[in-house]
């Protein structure tokens, strides 16, 4: 039964450009028979624990006897365990102030452990090749660079660090209604260029 873990962040519903993307792909994964299943993490209506203490970053063995919360450190187990329960996984990623969400690092630190998901004393890498779609949205043109900035992080931590294999797709100027200038066609031919590659991957990954 190949699951698809789709992970939405963005603090709109449905105006959410991000949203629209991750459930077009998800639609896509869907169409391809009736064990293609979807499971849906929304981090911002479910928002998973800040990180308060670096002992989070350590499987137990590497922690120096520092001890973890038992409601965080159940917290990480289940993100763990709902990621390495997934084939793929699809990740909105809104733009705020030219970085991912803060729900979005929170899960990210939540699951991105050295020695146990990443590579550190041991090379463990359990999710090594499978694929993950970064899909980014931002209110302005892209001219200076942002989505590099915004994305360069998770790509790292997912990409060289989980080893999965990163898809990225953007799409810009979704802030065209409010700022005409931005181009509110150039901004529609964005979107619907974007949902087809979502869709696109949705049907292949
Ligand atoms: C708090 C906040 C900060 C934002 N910062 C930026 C920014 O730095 N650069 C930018 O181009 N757009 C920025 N935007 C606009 C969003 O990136 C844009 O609305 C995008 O479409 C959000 O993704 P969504 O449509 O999935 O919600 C910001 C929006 C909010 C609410």
């Amino acid at each position: 039964m190949p699951v698809l873990l789709k992970i939405d962040s963005s603090v709109d519903g449905a105006p959410s450009r991000t949203r629209r993307l991750t459930a077009g792909l998800a639609e896509s994964w869907r169409s391809r028979g009736h064990d293609y299943t979807v499971v849906t993490r929304d981090l911002h209506r479910d928002p998973p624990p800040v990180m308060v203490a670096s002992a989070q970053h350590w499987p137990e063995r590497l922690r120096d006897g520092a001890q973890l919360d038992p409601a965080l450190e159940a917290a990480q187990s289940s993100a763990i365990a709902e990621l390495l329960a997934a084939d793929a996984v699809v990740i909105g990623v809104p733009m705020y102030n030219y970085a991912m969400p803060a729900t979005l690092k929170a899960w990210i630190d939540l699951v991105h452990v050295p020695g146990v998901t990443a590579p550190f004393d041991v090379e463990s890498r359990p999710l090594a090749g499978r694929p993950a779609v970064l899909v980014a949205a931002r209110g302005g043109t892209d001219d200076d660079g942002g989505f590099a900035h915004a994305l360069g992080s998770l790509e790292l931590t997912i990409g060289s660090g989980l080893g999965m294999h990163v898809r990225t797709i953007t799409t810009s100027r979704t802030l065209a209604d409010r700022v005409p200038a931005l181009g509110e066609q150039l901004a529609e031919d964005e979107l619907e260029t974007a949902l087809a590659q979502a869709r696109a991957l949705g049907a292949t990954l």
